[in-house]
């Protein structure tokens, strides 16, 4: 698709949404409405219409916890690269000196079995149960670095200064990449998780072409680093497999990036926003941070990072009383399914101690179900339980900034300090 057919395209689609958004269509509302700050009353609004919700946009959508649970468990319904579902094609062939592999559209995360079957098991290894205690001591080490240092200034970003810089040492962690890279890998990881729902301009557009090309060149140098040097981290597990092409290599590494950074982050972030507005929770948090794990898994019910995922069905499927047509997409609303009454009580409610809070879909669930869930949880409970035991007087001193996204949701920028009223004045 050319440049020019692209653009008028994106337009359409944004003049499309607007329209069917003003009558009251609420996936063109969420399309239309993009860093909403609060997305739940849509939510409420889908649940209220039924089970299983048209849009004139052409997806079905739910926001019942057992139905997406249901299709989300179900080998009739799979996955389907965002550029299929939109006939939206970037052309990225053309725009570096092999073809450029996008590591969301390209990687096991948008494909079916047996291929994603393959693929996972490959990159599994590094999400055992002795890579995360590794792991743990090392974000327990940079996480008190990082606030031994931010202790001492006045105001700092806690998302750029804190919640950003302790996954993107993981994921580096992961592939072998010096810490050197850190900028860099934040950039990339922001462009891509803004790609996630869908391009919308042509600026957003050439940033992710650029973006592409600069983290494909990256992850080859890394390979390459690999191939004369193995060690035991991912690229070594996936260069171990002689059959492993270019592309999956490039797309199965470059997804950790994607996957694992924007959503980490916005775990931290809005688990810090949770925290800031339900004091008695902070206090607890404060006094007995060993429920750190309990405070994680109500951010991640209540508030989670991934809004919403989506499945095509492979063939005719009955579902809520209503035949579902070979090739119809289905959007999974995670966050609105976090909030069903049916299965949480008093669900708009942030309570640490609700037993069942870990039921949340905020990882999915199913075959696609997070490979780097442990990694999140672990990776939360530590930033959040250090952020509030070293600096419990942690409040905002300017506005949140909410990023503009629908799919992943969390604040973009967030001005606090850490200094008393008394000490500041
Ligand atoms: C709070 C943080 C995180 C959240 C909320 C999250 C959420 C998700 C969700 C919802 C999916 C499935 C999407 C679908 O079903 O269509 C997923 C898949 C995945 N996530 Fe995470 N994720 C997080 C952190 C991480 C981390 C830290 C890593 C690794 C460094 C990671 C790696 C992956 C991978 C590789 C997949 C693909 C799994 C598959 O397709 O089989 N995630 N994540």
């Amino acid at each position: 698709m050319g440049d020019r057919r692209l653009a008028a395209t994106l337009f359409a689609s944004r003049v499309v949404a607007g329209i069917f958004g003003a009558l009251g269509d609420p996936l063109a509302r969420l399309v239309r409405d993009t860093g909403s700050a609060d997305p739940y009353p849509i939510y409420e609004s889908i649940r209220a219409r039924g089970v299983l919700v048209p849009s004139r946009l052409g997806p079905l959508m739910t926001a019942s916890h057992p139905l997406a649970n249901s299709v989300l468990r179900d080998a009739r319904f799979g996955v389907m690269p965002n550029s299929e579902m939109t006939g939206l094609d970037l052309d990225l062939r053309g725009h570096g000196p092999l073809p450029v592999v996008d590591p969301i559209e390209g990687s096991f995360l948008m494909r079916n079995p047996p291929d994603h079957t393959r693929l996972r098991r490959l990159a599994a290894p590094s999400f055992s149960p002795r890579a995360l205690r590794e792991q743990t001591e090392i974000v327990e080490s940079v996480v008190a670095g990082f606030l031994d240092e931010l202790a001492e200034r006045p105001s700092f970003d806690l998302v750029t200064d804190f919640a950003a810089r302790v996954p993107i040492k993981v994921i580096c962690g992961l592939l072998g990449a010096s810490d050197a890279e850190h900028a860099r890998m934040m950039d990339w990881g922001t462009t891509l998780a803004g790609a996630i729902d869908g391009v919308r301009t042509m600026r957003q557009v050439h940033t992710l072409r650029r973006t592409l090309v600069e983290l494909n060149e990256f992850l080859t140098e890394v390979a390459e680093d690999h191939r004369a040097r193995p060690r035991e981290d991912v690229v070594s597990h996936l260069l171990a497999d002689p059959d492993l092409s270019r592309e999956d290599l490039l797309a199965t590494s470059g997804l950790l990036l994607a996957a694992g950074f924007e959503t980490t982050v916005n775990l931290i972030g809005n688990g810090v926003l949770a925290l800031l507005a339900n004091p008695e929770a902070k206090r607890r948090l404060i006094e007995d941070p060993d429920c750190a794990p309990n405070v994680v898994e109500e951010v991640l019910r209540l508030d989670p990072p991934a809004q919403f995922s989506g499945r095509t069905a492979l063939e005719p499927v009955e579902l809520a009383g209503r035949v579902v047509p070979k090739g119809t997409p289905v959007i999974l609303l995670l966050a609105a399914a976090n909030r069903d009454p049916e299965v949480f009580a008093d669900p708009h409610r942030f309570d640490i101690d609700r037993p069942n809070a870990k039921d949340h879909l905020a990882f999915s669930s199913g075959i696609h179900y997070c490979l780097g869930a442990s990694l999140a949880r672990m990776e939360g409970a530590i930033a959040l339980r250090a952020l509030f035991t070293r600096l419990p007087g942690l409040r905002l001193v300017g506005p949140v900034r909410r990023r503009p996204s629908r799919a992943i949701r969390g604040p973009l920028r967030m001005p606090v300090t850490a200094r008393t009223r008394s000490t500041v004045a």
